[in-house]
């Protein structure tokens, strides 16, 4: 790391208190989602406020993700007061300082079942990633509506007519960006008998009206059970069947790995057995399947965001609870609260401060 990107570091003032990473990514094909909500709880049980994250931190958490990473993948929007809303801009602001692209976004956009909500987080999306590409070129590439955070075949719909009205929208259509939608229901699509082929009409629809699809794809079970490497052939099986039926759809839509990951501590939804070399496995196994196959994949995630393990569910064998994994899916982990440019490299043990 320190030998390949001597400009990053001069120009950044990225510091590694240890020895370089060993871990390398293909940066074309492996990403990472990235939520800025990277505070650990307090003695007390309670999380940070949203609103005590600076946009210093932000920028020192763009700065890490850009030292292994060259795009993520973000969830919403938000209001101007939430720090999300600043996540576009400030990377423009660092690829302009660099005068290259350190990293690149696909904004999401939040679903929200209220519409003037959602379709201000439309507008202020799409007016974000538009501020972002004035500053540098190309910072956003692309909005991502969620089909994911409230499920169901209505809101399949909404979702399809959500992105037929941002593509017909002039001012979309004199930018580059591009559109698509995440969703982790793809693998209704392969179920052989068909039970649920109303949702399966819709995301139909959503790959005919879309230059991408990011489906959120998890091992299972069994094969997480069996070994890192069967996990990560089920997925990379999964993705291929999924990916024929997108191409027979619409030839110019591309399948992108919306998600993918391994908690590294933590009881996981889908059964993943939980350490920090299991995980570290697993990312490096998709990291080069992707590279191998020429598939883009986001990983979940860059930071842990631990206010996702909810230390006041009390249910053990809740993936959302005080035990659960979904705090842990990050590749680095903000340890302290009071130093919010220190990062901690689970794979590697090494303490990355940003300065
Ligand atoms: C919990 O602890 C934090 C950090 O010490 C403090 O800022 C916060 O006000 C406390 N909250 C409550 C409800 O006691
Ligand atoms: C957390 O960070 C603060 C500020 O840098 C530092 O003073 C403190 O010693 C750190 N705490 C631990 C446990 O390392």
């Amino acid at each position: 790391m320190l030998a390949s990107f001597p400009s990053l570091l001069l120009n950044l003032g990225l510091v590694p208190l240890c020895t370089a990473s060993t871990y390398k990514f293909d940066r074309n094909h492996v990403g990472v989602a990235f939520g800025p909500y990277t505070k650990q709880w307090e003695a007390n049980d309670t999380i940070p406020e949203w609103s005590s994250y600076t946009l210093q931190q932000l920028e020192c958490q763009l700065t890490l993700i850009s030292s292994k990473f060259t795009y993520i993948a973000t969830y919403n929007f938000g209001t101007r007061d939430s720090i999300t809303s600043h996540i576009p801009t400030v990377t423009a602001s660092m690829n302009k300082a660099a005068n290259k692209k350190l990293l690149s976004i696909a904004q999401g956009i939040h679903q929200l079942a209220d519409p003037t909500s959602q379709l201000a987080e439309v507008t202020s999306a799409f007016q974000g990633a538009q501020a972002a590409n004035a500053i540098f070129p190309n910072t956003v590439w692309a909005l991502t509506v969620n089909w994911e955070d409230i499920f169901s075949v209505q809101e399949g719909i909404k979702v399809s007519q959500m992105i037929n009205t941002i593509k017909s929208h002039p001012e979309f259509q004199a930018s580059n960006l591009k559109i698509g939608a995440r969703t982790q229901n793809c693998e209704t699509a392969l179920d052989p008998n068909n039970q649920h082929a109303d949702i399966v009409a819709i995301l139909t629809q959503l790959v005919r009206d879309s230059d991408y699809l990011m489906c959120n794809l998890y091992p299972d079970y069994t094969t997480s059970m069996q070994s890192v490497e069967s996990a990560v052939n089920s997925v990379s099986n999964t993705y291929s069947k999924l990916n024929d039926m997108v191409k027979s759809v619409n030839p110019k839509c591309d399948l992108i790995v919306g998600e993918t990951g391994w908690p590294s501590e933590g009881v996981a939804f889908n059964g993943s057995p939980s350490t920090v070399s299991n995980m570290a496995k697993f990312w490096e196994l998709v990291g080069q399947k992707a590279a191998t196959h020429g598939v883009k994949v986001v990983m979940f995630e860059a930071i842990d965001e631990p206010w996702k393990s909810d230390r006041r569910n009390r249910d053990p064998r809740d993936a959302n609870g005080f035990n659960g994994g979904e705090g842990h899916y990050g590749w680095w982990v903000q340890r302290n609260n009071s130093d919010s440019c220190s990062f901690f490299e689970k794979a590697t043990g090494l303490t990355v401060k940003i300065v």
